[in-house]
Order: structure tokens, then C-alpha cells, then sequence
């Protein structure tokens, strides 16, 4: 029998777990998260080993205030105006501050640190219960779907890790990841905050970055957030295949979820990663995926549908 773990019922019990170097997974409001204690070598290192990630790669440093996050990385008054944004579904990289006290494991040894402040009580409760930055890629094994729910967790990963529950995820992909380089802004991954958001909030321009300019991590690789299922993209469905739909859907009389019946891309980030769990679970074979207008949140919608329907390793 695969040995389950007792999931804690507060804060303060998650709060405990962590702080004594074991793995606990947390509600944000993006994905579920696999959290360590990010100071705690042995305790990240637990992260990989649980996810079955092939490689030590940096991890984002999950932060309850900007002292906090002043502790691990170096904030220019430029950066300062962006992390004003903060708590939310955005990710900055930083230089890191000498001697911050994160483990090496965490951020694979970079001069960089990845680090963000959620937009969720359950999540801020937590970090600052636990009085340390926490490191926390999505609580799911390597290379498949990330989880929208505590459920999706359990599933995951047998019952082994303890979950703190916090309801399902608001948004539903992982946070945008913004390099800041001077004044300027790259994007190195597309995610729960539009590009043209940042644009409008700060008025500065995003740039994208190019093919090699991306890091070289999980979430950078072809095939990642992989259902069991096959994908086919920009399309309608065909006999025997499930449909993944966005807007008004075609007569079908098959299986068929819809991201958004209106076309909001919001509510279709916010369904994405749920309604392929979904599908998996009915064992479906393949699953046809409506277009998803490339604009706003679709960047993002659109770049996970792509990793999921990609060539697998
Ligand atoms: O929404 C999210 O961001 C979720 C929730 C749980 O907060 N977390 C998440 O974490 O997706 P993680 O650790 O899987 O994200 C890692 C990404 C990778 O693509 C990695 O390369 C990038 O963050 N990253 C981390 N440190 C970096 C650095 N110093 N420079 C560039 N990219 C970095
Ligand atoms: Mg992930």
C-alpha cells in the first residue's frame, strides 16, 4: 500500500511540516505548489526527488512581503516599481543578494533569483507562519499536468505529500516570469498575467524572450503539462476524440468540455489544466483543442497546449 500522509488542517500545521524540513504542498493562486523550506537544502532536494525532475533546476522563491523578498535579491528603484504589482501572478528575476541563506539546490547555484509574492491569503498565512521564503514549482510529478485543486495533488502523487487546501486555483497557469535588466523588461514565460497588463500597469514595454534567450528549464521544455491523452490543436474534433472547446462549440456528439462558452480568456486559463485532468481521468484518447485567440491570457493558454500536445521524451 502506498503510504498516505495526514494533510494538515491549518496554517499552522502546514506551517509546522515545513519548517521541520519535510515537503508540504499549498494553495496559490495560479497552481497548487510543492512547497520547501527554501533555506533547507535537504528539504529542496526533497522537491526534485518527489517531482522526479530530471534536473536541479532554479525554483521560484515564494516571498509574504517585499522586506522579505529585500532579504534574498537586490531590488533597483526600478525593480521596487515593479514589484509594486506584487502579491501577484508575476514572477521577477533578480540578482541575488550575497549570502541570502537560500540553499544552492534551489537556485541552481545562479547569481539570479526568481522570486514572487502570491495573490493568495492561504499561501502570504503560510510564509509568514513558516518565517522563511519557501521554494515551490507545481505540485505535480515531472513533466505532467499542474493542479488547479488539492485533489488533483493527492492524485498526483499517491497520497504521499500533505496538502494544505485552500479551494481551487483562481487563475489556473503558472505565473508570468519577468527578467529585469536595467529598465527594461523580458518575459521569459507567458503566464497568468497578460503581457499587455504589465504594459498598462507600469508603461513600460515587455519584450519576449527569443528561442535560446529563454532559460533552459522543465517549464522551457518541448514536452511539459502533458495529459496521458493525445493532443490535436486548432482544430474540431473528429469521431472518437474528446473536444476541448473555446467559444461557441460545434455540434458534437462526443465528449466535450468548454474553456469559456463566452470566450473569455480568463475563465479558459482558469478551466485549462482542470478540464484536461478531467478528460485524463475519463481515459480519453485524444483530445481535440479548439484556436485560442493568441492575445492577452491566450499567450499563455496557448503555450501550455503546445507543451502538452508536443513530442514525448
Ligand atoms: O505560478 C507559479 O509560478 C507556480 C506557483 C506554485 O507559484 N510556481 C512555479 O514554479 O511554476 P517553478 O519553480 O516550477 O518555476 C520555475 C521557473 C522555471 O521556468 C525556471 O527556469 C524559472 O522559474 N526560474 C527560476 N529561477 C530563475 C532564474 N534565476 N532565472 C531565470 N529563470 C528562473
Ligand atoms: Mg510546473
Amino acid at each position: 500500500m502506498i503510504p498516505t500522509s495526514t494533510d494538515p488542517s491549518t496554517v499552522a500545521e502546514a506551517a509546522a511540516i515545513l519548517r521541520a524540513g519535510r515537503l508540504c504542498a499549498f494553495a496559490t493562486e495560479t497552481v497548487y505548489g510543492l512547497g520547501a523550506d527554501a533555506t533547507n537544502a535537504d528539504a529542496v532536494l526533497s522537491i526534485y526527488e518527489t517531482k522526479g525532475r530530471p534536473r536541479f533546476n532554479p525554483l521560484i522563491i515564494h516571498c509574504a512581503d517585499l522586506a522579505m523578498a529585500e532579504t534574498v535579491a537586490e531590488f533597483s528603484p526600478f525593480a521596487r516599481k515593479v514589484a509594486a504589482l506584487w502579491p501577484a501572478s508575476l514572477t521577477l528575476v533578480l540578482p541575488a543578494r550575497p549570502n541570502n541563506g537560500l540553499a544552492d539546490v534551489a537556485t541552481a547555484g545562479l547569481d539570479t533569483v526568481a522570486i514572487r509574492i502570491p495573490d493568495h491569503p492561504i499561501a502570504l498565512d503560510l510564509i509568514r507562519a513558516v518565517g522563511r521564503p519557501l521554494a515551490a514549482p507545481s505540485a505535480n510529478p515531472s513533466g505532467r499536468l499542474s493542479p488547479t485543486t488539492a485533489d488533483q495533488v493527492r492524485q498526483g502523487f499517491g497520497g504521499r505529500v500533505p496538502v494544505l487546501d485552500g479551494g481551487p486555483c483562481q487563475a489556473g497557469v503558472e505565473s508570468t516570469i519577468l527578467r529585469i535588466q536595467g529598465e527594461r523588461l523580458v518575459q521569459l514565460r507567458a503566464g497568468a498575467v497578460a503581457r499587455e497588463e504589465v504594459e498598462r500597469a507600469l508603461g513600460v514595454e515587455v519584450a519576449v524572450a527569443a528561442g535560446d534567450a529563454a532559460i533552459a528549464a522543465p517549464g522551457m521544455l518541448a514536452s511539459h503539462y502533458a495529459p496521458n491523452a493525445q493532443m490535436r490543436l486548432n482544430s474540431g474534433p473528429r469521431e472518437e476524440e474528446a473536444y476541448l472547446a473555446f467559444g461557441a462549440a460545434p455540434q458534437f456528439a462526443g465528449i466535450v468540455r468548454n474553456l469559456s462558452p463566452s470566450g473569455d480568456l480568463r475563465e479558459a486559463a482558469r478551466n485549462l489544466f482542470s478540464m484536461l485532468h478531467e478528460l485524463d481521468a475519463m481515459g480519453v484518447g485524444t483530445i481535440a483543442v479548439a484556436p485560442i485567440p493568441d492575445e492577452g491570457l491566450g499567450e499563455a493558454i496557448n503555450d501550455r497546449l503546445r507543451r502538452a500536445a508536443a513530442p514525448r521524451g
